[in-house]
Order: structure tokens, then C-alpha cells, then sequence
């Protein structure tokens, strides 16, 4: 942390009206421009001690057809007065137009816990430095307040935007982003994690080109297609080395990311709400807040920066009491039975999961429905939060009172259950949309369109926020559940309204802020079939999310090194599937799967149990072993991604445990390798002056020879694996 004037190290500083925000190794410098009262941005980058210099020398060169706007670095840039580039927000006024003309009218500097949202919208907690500054349009009265709150530790300032209409007419919002940086680099390239179904997060380049480039979502939810997450790094930035900035936004809902690069060679990058669904009306005194945008700046490359989201993440945004701890091992029956099961079946499988040695044991889709709509295929029974009564002769509670109740072995405890539930959607045939038809998303007389022969119900209702939190209540006082798994399976459309998204997030950070609160004991766990709110908004409620509804190893490979671009292993679920894998048909060998499977913070396996191979239940307790082994330096360590999956045949990733004790190297081969040498993997996180015991082959060597000559493994044929502890002497 810089202490320029020799004071108490202060992770702002302030003179006159020019900003200084500094990480222990990074800063962020914003001024007031003299000539117009506008807020500048002078640097985000590596540490930078004098910020005072400003104006820009732009100032002696800018000439042209557009105005001198056009050369300066803004922070919270406008429309309608001459800055052709994108804006950071548009407000509508009474009267139609757009233009507005906000100047620096004061700041404060907040120091202690960092305030929480006003809206309930989630974002990092925590001690904390916060700059507010308050900006103010003379002509309509319309106020903004940017609040900047920095974590020197991780390099790290997250950025929200609140607007507040001070005028004496209603406005509209149209456009609100919660960051915009210029940068002043004339070479960038864009990381983002895009995909689809089954395919979530993987890893995309491509090049900052002149004009307008972007993604986002506009499913109503982050989607799998983009995820709200920018990194932008120059074009000579590797994993380990280099310039790299990442932007992430603490947001479930559909979001809008921008890069432009102008004729200058400004490049400026806006995050924040998607402007296609926002349409928000402020009466005069009222007021509405973007979401956080978390900005970290690394000088060691791509790495450096995920590892500062990592640590951040798991100290400051997720607020469960898991988000360090190591989590019990699972077996999930999803893929194991899908829809076909009772009581009786979820007892054998019980049995057979906890004489593995595995600790929780999660009955998932089709236990609900009631008597009128059973949950025995996707197309009814949503909604109604009963159990079947054919299927459940005695009920829940029972079921639960029998498995809890069995001894898992070799552990010295009682097997945990665990539940699914999709409390945010119905279907069409089900008690609760007979009963309250308005409840779901629809627009005047259009047709409720069904996806997965379901609707969505709207949660920017109150009253649907409180049922879903009586359902849940109910729910988890009826039995010893002690896992949840809150699925979400298909986007919005005929929504009421433009602003439905946000309504519907305000409405949901409520229901999850309660319920989490209620029950903090309870393991939640984040899915939409698979990864399509993989985000920081509910890591703020849940620990973990299922990664992926593809459990294939291969592919799991690039969707979980993808993933790990800005989240810590500790939020991956990743489990272990029957082959033929039942997305790809791919056959891989058990090790593979839970290998890969290792890497993410909540391990299990997905498969029915009593139909393992006498051979493959002989391999699980050593597998079970190992993966209770690495699972506390997974979920708290530091990440290292030592080779790529789209790089190399033989992917790797490390972890080093908080203390530097203890490491774990996980290495894979895809493909057999015929005839050719096999390349070292170097180390990375170790001290090189320390000696290490390298538990594969017994030799204790330094950190510096790991790191610098590092290890050598091969394989034989397609999938090899190796997971190899390293212990520090
Ligand atoms: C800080 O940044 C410098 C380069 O600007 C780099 O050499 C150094 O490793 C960084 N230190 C940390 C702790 O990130
Ligand atoms: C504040 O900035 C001015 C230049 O604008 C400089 O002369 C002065 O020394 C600075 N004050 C401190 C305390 O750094
Ligand atoms: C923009 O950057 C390119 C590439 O470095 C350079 O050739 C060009 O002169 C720059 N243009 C301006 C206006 O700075
Ligand atoms: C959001 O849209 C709904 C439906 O059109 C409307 O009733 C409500 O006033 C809007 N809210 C805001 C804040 O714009
Ligand atoms: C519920 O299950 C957990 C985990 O097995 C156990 O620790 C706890 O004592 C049980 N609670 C009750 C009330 O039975």
C-alpha cells in the first residue's frame, strides 16, 4: 500500500479534488477536470504515486471535428454532449431528451465495514476504504453518486453507480453501467467465458479493435452463453506474466459488457445492467442503484489476477460459513435415476452410498408434485412442494429420519441428506399456477411461452418472494436436511416490463438473503441447468454451484480451467458420472473423472451407487481418501493454471494450502501420446528456498528446482491422470 506523504498508510488519498486509490499493487487515480467539472480517469494499473499531475496533455494536442471530450479518460461518461463513445448511462427526462451534465459537487470518504446496499443487492463486505463521489446535473437536478470501495490486499476497487433524481419531474433510467474505465493502451485483448448448455465458460481471446465489441445477456439471468465477467490484458500478457485487468459483476441478472476502442486509441470498458432491460421510472426524491462491478488489476499476468478474485471472493463476497471449509463428500442421484424412484429406492441407494464412505446423500428432481400433479417427468408437478404420495407412502420426514440414521463407513458419522428443489418456476399442471395464474412472467394476452414445460414465476412480486420463503422454511424444519440444491432451468421472456430483470434480482437477493440467513447451518448449493447463474450475485448466498450439466471429464477440463478465470475452485461442484458419460457417450476411466473431479471445492458423484462395478467400488474409498486430502487446499489454497486445456495435451493446475505446507498438483493427459517425449510441468506458489517431499516418487527436492525445472509424469493411452501431493519439509 503506498504511504506517499509518510502518514498512516491509507488506501485513498485525496488533494484538492484529485483521487488516488491505491492496492498494495496497483492504483486508481480520478480527477475533477478544471475546465468542466467533469470526472476524469488519469490511471488503473500498477502502483503510481503522484496524482496530482493532471490535466491531461491532451489539452495542447486534441484538435478536430469532435470536441476535446473525445481525448480524455472519463469515469462516468454521458450522451448528448459531444462524447461519441459509448455512455456509462442515459436518463431520459419528462421532457424526451437524453442529454445531461453531471460536475463534481463533493465527496466523503467512508472507512470501517463497507456499507451494504441500500436495495439489498448483493456485493463484497467487509472492512474496507469507500470513496463517494457526488456529481450533480445544474440544468435538471439529477444527482449521481459513484462509491468506490477499495481492498488494497487483492488490488482490488468494486464500483456501483447510484442515480437519484433531484429534479422536480420523473425520469427514466435507461442506461445504467456500473463501471466504465478508459485505458489508455493502444494494444488489448478481451478474455471473456462464453459457451452454451453443456458447454458453459470457455475460455475466448479475441482482439480490441476499433469500434464498438461486446457481450451480455438478456435471458433475464448471467446466462450460459456469457458470463458477466471481462478480463482485459495486453497482447504480450501470459498466465504468468504481464498486465491483466478483470472486471466482475456481482449480478444474476442480464447484463451488458462493452469495449470500444475510439480514433485516439482510448479504449474504454463499460459493465453494468443491459440497457435493452432496464426502463426504470424515478419520481422526483427516488433514487435506484446499479449493481457492484468488481475491478482487480495484476501485474502477474492472467494467474495473478484470478488468484486475487479467488481470495477475495471467498473472504469477502460469500457469506456462508462453508466458504472455506472443506465439504462432504456427495452423491447426487440425478443421473443415476433421473425421474424413476421411491422411497424404498432412495433408501438402497442410501445404504450403498454411505457403506462407500460417502457423507451426504441428495435426492434431486421428481420427489414433489403432490397427489394431483406427480413429478414423474418434467411436464408437471412444479410448484407444488408435496411429496408424492405414492412415492413417499410415509412420507418425507420418514425417508429422512431413515437415511439420516445410517452409519457411513469408516467415518464415525450418520449419513446427511440432501434435497432439490426449483423453487423460482412452475408448471403449467400444477396446483400453484391453477391457484395463482398471475404469478408467472407474462405480458398482456401474449402466449406464456413454456421452455421445459415451464413457466417463471415473477419475483419481483412480494407475495411470490414470501411463498417461496414459507415453502422453503417448511421444508427445511420438516426434516434434518442439510444440503439444498436451488436449480433454475430456463430464461425469461414475456416479461411485464423492460425492468423486469431488475425487479426480479431485488426480489431474489431478498428471498435468498432470507432464507440463507434462517439457515446458515444449511450447505446451499447454486444451479441452472448446469452453469447458467455461475455468478458472483448468488456466490454472495451460495458457497458452491454446479459448474456444469456436463459431467464428461474431458469436457469438464475447459469448463472448470475456464471457470477458474475469476472463480475459486471452493464454488465449483464437479462429480463424478457413470460412462458412457451421458451428454458426450464418451468412456473415460474412473480416476480420470474424479480426478478432474477433484479440482472443484464440492466433490461427489452423480450415478446410482448400487450399480457400480465390484471393481469400481473396491477403487472408491481410495478415491473418497484422497479426495477429502486435497479438498482444504482446493477450496482455501491458491490456484496456479500451469498449462491450459486449449493450449496443451497435457493440462495442469496446482493448488498451495494458506500456509505454504502443502500442495497439490493435478496433471492429465487427453489424448495418448504415441512415440513422443513427455514436457515438464514447472511449479508455481512454492518458496524456492524450501525443501519438498514429492509423495508420487518419494524425493525431496527445493521449491526452486520444482519451479524451474519442475516434474516430469507419463502416461499410457487416452485420459491419464496423475494427482500428486507435495509437502513442504
Ligand atoms: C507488484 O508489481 C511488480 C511490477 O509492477 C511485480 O514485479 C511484483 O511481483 C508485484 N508484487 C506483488 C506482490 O504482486
Ligand atoms: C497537491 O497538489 C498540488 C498540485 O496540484 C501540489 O502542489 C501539492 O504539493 C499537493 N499536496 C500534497 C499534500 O501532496
Ligand atoms: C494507435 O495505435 C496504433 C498502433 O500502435 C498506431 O499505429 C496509431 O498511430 C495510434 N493512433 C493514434 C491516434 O494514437
Ligand atoms: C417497472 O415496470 C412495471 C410494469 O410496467 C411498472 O408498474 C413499474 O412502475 C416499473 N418500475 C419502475 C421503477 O420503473
Ligand atoms: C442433522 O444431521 C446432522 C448431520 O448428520 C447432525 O449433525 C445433526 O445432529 C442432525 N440434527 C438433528 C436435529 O437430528
Amino acid at each position: 500500500m503506498a504511504d506517499i506523504k509518510g502518514s498512516a498508510p491509507s488506501a485513498i488519498e485525496v488533494n484538492g479534488t484529485s483521487f488516488a486509490l491505491h492496492g498494495k499493487n496497483m492504483s486508481y487515480h480520478l480527477y475533477v477536470d478544471p475546465q468542466t467539472q467533469d470526472l476524469f480517469h488519469a490511471h488503473f494499473g500498477g502502483p503510481a504515486t503522484e496524482y496530482e499531475v493532471y490535466p491531461s496533455q491532451a489539452d495542447k494536442y486534441w484538435h478536430g471535428w469532435t470536441n476535446r471530450v473525445n481525448w480524455m479518460r472519463r469515469e462516468f461518461p454521458d450522451l448528448g454532449r459531444g462524447d461519441f463513445r459509448l455512455p456509462a448511462y442515459q436518463v431520459r427526462s419528462a421532457a424526451g431528451h437524453t442529454v445531461s451534465e453531471l460536475k463534481y459537487e463533493g465527496h466523503e470518504i467512508l472507512r470501517g465495514e463497507k456499507p451494504e446496499s441500500k436495495e439489498g443487492l448483493p456485493g463484497l463486505f467487509g472492512e474496507a476504504e469507500t470513496l463517494v463521489v457526488k456529481m450533480r446535473d445544474a440544468v435538471s437536478g439529477l444527482r449521481a453518486e459513484l462509491s468506490y470501495s477499495v481492498f488494497p490486499q487483492y488490488d482490488a476497487v468494486a464500483r456501483s453507480v447510484r442515480i437519484i433524481n433531484g429534479g422536480k419531474d420523473p425520469v427514466t433510467v435507461e442506461r445504467l453501467s456500473s463501471l466504465s474505465v478508459d485505458f489508455a493502451e493502444e494494444e488489448l485483448n478481451i478474455i471473456e467465458l462464453r459457451g452454451d448448455w453443456a458447454r458453459e465458460c470457455q475460455r475466448t481471446k479475441r482482439k480490441v479493435d476499433y469500434g464498438t465489441q461486446g457481450f451480455g445477456s438478456t435471458t433475464g439471468y448471467s446466462s450460459h452463453h456469457h458470463n458477466p465477467f471481462l478480463c482485459l490484458a495486453t497482447p504480450q500478457t501470459s498466465e504468468r506474466h504481464g498486465d491483466a485487468w478483470g472486471f466482475s459483476l456481482i449480478w444474476t441478472g442480464s447484463f451488458n459488457i462493452e469495449v470500444e476502442k475510439n480514433s485516439q486509441n482510448l479504449t474504454r470498458a463499460t459493465v453494468g445492467l443491459h440497457p435493452a432491460q432496464l426502463s426504470w421510472k424515478l419520481a422526483p426524491g427516488e433514487s435506484v442503484a446499479s449493481p457492484e462491478c468488481v475491478a482487480v488489476y495484476s501485474s502477474e499476468g492472467i494467474g495473478g489476477m484470478s488468484r486475487r478474485f479467488h481470495s477475495l471472493f471467498r473472504k469477502h463476497l460469500v457469506k456462508s460459513k462453508f466458504s472455506e471449509q472443506p465439504r462432504p463428500v456427495l452423491l447426487n442421484c440425478w443421473e443415476g435415476v433421473y425421474f424413476t424412484f421411491d422411497a424404498e429406492k432412495m433408501y438402497q441407494m442410501a445404504e450403498a452410498t454411505s457403506a462407500l464412505g460417502i457423507r451426504l446423500m441428495v435426492m434431486d428432481d421428481g420427489w414433489f408434485g403432490g397427489e394431483k400433479y406427480p413429478r414423474v417427468n418434467d411436464q408437471a408437478g412444479l410448484g407444488d412442494w408435496e411429496p408424492v404420495p405414492s412415492r413417499f407412502p410415509d412420507g418425507l420426514p420418514a425417508l429422512v429420519d431413515k437415511i439420516t440414521q445410517l452409519e457411513v463407513k469408516g467415518k464415525g458419522e450418520k449419513l446427511r441428506f440432501g434435497i432439490w428443489v426449483e423453487p423460482e418456476m412452475l408448471n403449467a399442471k400444477s396446483v400453484l399456477y391453477e391457484t395463482h395464474p398471475d404469478w408467472v412472467l407474462h405480458a398482456g394476452d401474449y402466449t406464456r411461452t413454456e421452455n421445459r414445460n415451464q413457466l417463471v414465476l415473477n419475483l419481483g412480486l412480494r407475495e411470490v418472494q414470501d411463498f417461496i420463503i414459507d415453502t422453503l422454511t417448511k421444508l427445511l424444519e420438516s426434516a434434518n436436511i442439510t444440503y439444498i440444491k436451488w436449480d433454475n432451468n430456463r430464461g425469461m421472456h414475456e416479461t411485464p416490463s423492460p425492468n423486469t430483470s431488475y425487479e426480479y434480482m431485488v426480489g431474489l437477493y431478498r428471498v435468498l438473503s432470507t432464507l440463507t440467513t434462517k439457515f446458515p447451518d444449511v450447505l446451499w448449493e447454486g444451479c441452472a441447468s448446469g452453469g447458467a447463474r455461475f455468478d458472483p450475485g448468488i456466490l454472495q448466498y451460495f458457497p458452491q454451484s454446479w459448474t456444469s450439466d456436463d459431467t464428461d471429464a474431458l469436457e469438464r477440463l475447459d469448463i472448470q480451467f475456464g471457470a477458474s478465470l475469476v472463480y475459486p475452485a471452493a464454488s465449483m461442484g464437479a462429480h463424478v458420472s457413470a460412462v458412457p458419460n451421458h451428454v458426450t457417450r464418451r468412456v473415460t476411466p474412473l480416476e480420470f473423472r474424479a480426478h478432474v473431479a477433484m479440482m472443484g471445492g464440492s466433490f461427489g458423484f452423480e450415478l446410482d451407487p448400487t450399480e457400480l462395478s465390484e471393481e469400481e467400488k473396491a477403487k472408491v474409498p481410495g478415491i473418497i481418501a484422497l479426495a477429502e486430502k486435497v479438498n482444504p487446499i482446493v477450496v482455501s489454497g491458491d490456484m496456479y493454471r500451469l498449462r491450459l486445456p486449449e493450449d496443451s495435451n497435457w493440462p495442469a493446475m496446482m493448488f498451495v494450502s494458506a500456509d505454504g505446507a502443502t500442495a497439490v498438483l493435478f496433471t492429465f493427459q487427453k489424448r495418448a501420446n504415441v512415440n513422443c517425449g513427455f514436457p515438464n510441468v514447472k511449479l508455481q506458489g512454492l518458496d524456492p528456498k524450501a525443501k519438498y517431499r514429492i509423495d508420487e516418487d518419494g524425493l525431496i527436492v527445493s521449491g526452486a528446482t520444482l519451479m524451474n525445472i519442475g516434474v516430469q509424469y507419463y502416461y499410457k493411452g487416452d485420459f491419464g491422470s496423475k494427482v500428486v501431493i507435495i509437502e513442504r519439509q
